[in-house]
């Protein structure tokens, strides 16, 4: 066995540690884009426009408040812990450790190129509502977020006022199940959360199409990611291909080395 394979071997063997160690990578990186922004602060005697420097240099703060979130989530919010108690979601922009990148997702998911700065989106189960919070930012639309965490919440609330977006983006903390469909949106994420591993929200996939359906304006767009136990999962296909009667596909796609299954789906009216 060379180095390399023993090394992926016992990272994948310690799974725990290897997330603990690329935290720990991530937090020092942030220490070194701070100093090298120092640095040149100083050869400039200061002149630099002090303003124009927050964005690097607070966002140590900004994590020392995440990091306080995610002590108390871990007493206080005892239900499930998606990802070793780090955020599900990955935010690279703000140099937040996560497992699943925001950005990649962003591109994969060609959320650029479907939606544009008059549409209002829903994002259910939006975990950190990381992913809207980043769509909001690149494009200007409007984005109601919705999770049963409310600790996941309060960290996207955080970072979606440190992107000055918190005016478009509102996220709440509530269950699928009780959100009001007083209003209907011109397009709808449903990232990996038609049902949960937390057994919070287990419905049958045709349930939560119809609920999709009722909640997109006609001609509304509908974003939909599997689960990778959904990938070869028979009873997926059916389902699927019964909803598409209610919906145009748009482009599909694989995701994740092949392991989930990704959707556009325009509601036909
Ligand atoms: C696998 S994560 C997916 C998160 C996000 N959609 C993404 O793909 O990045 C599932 C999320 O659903 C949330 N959740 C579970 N049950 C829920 C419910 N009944 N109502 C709202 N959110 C729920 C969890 O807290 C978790 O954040």
């Amino acid at each position: 066995m060379n180095i390399k394979s023993f090394i992926v071997n016992y990272l994948r063997k310690n799974r725990i540690l290897a997330v603990r160690f690329s935290n720990f990578l991530n937090s020092i990186s942030l220490y070194f884009q701070v100093w090298s922004r120092r640095i040149i602060k100083t050869i400039n005697h200061e002149t630099s426009d002090h303003a124009s420097e927050w964005f690097i240099l607070n966002k140590p703060d900004l994590l020392k408040k995440i990091n306080k979130i995610r002590t108390r989530q871990k007493k206080e919010y005892p239900h499930y812990s998606y990802f070793y108690n780090y955020p599900y979601q990955a935010f690279s922009t703000l140099s937040i450790f996560g497992e699943r990148s925001t950005e990649e997702r962003f591109t994969m998911y060609k959320l650029g190129e479907y939606i544009n700065k008059t549409h209002k989106i829903l994002d259910l189960g939006c975990n950190c509502g990381f992913m809207g919070i980043y769509t909001s930012y690149r494009i200007g639309c409007q984005v109601d977020g919705i999770d049963i965490n409310p600790h996941a919440i309060e960290i996207g609330q955080l970072c979606s006022s440190y992107l000055n977006v918190d005016d478009k983006v509102h996220l709440k903390a509530c269950r699928v199940q009780d959100f009001k469909k007083n209003q209907k949106y011109n397009g709808i994420f449903s990232f990996a959360t038609h049902w949960t591993d937390d057994n919070n929200y287990r419905v049958q996939l045709k349930d939560h199409f119809a609920l999709l359906w009722d909640l997109l304006e006609n001609d509304g767009i509908l974003f939909f990611e599997s689960h990778c136990t959904d990938v070869g999962d028979k009873n997926f296909y059916s389902s699927i291909a019964k909803i598409t009667t209610k919906f145009q596909t748009l482009y599909r796609t694989d995701t994740d080395a092949g392991s989930r299954h990704y959707y556009i789906l325009r509601k036909i009216s």
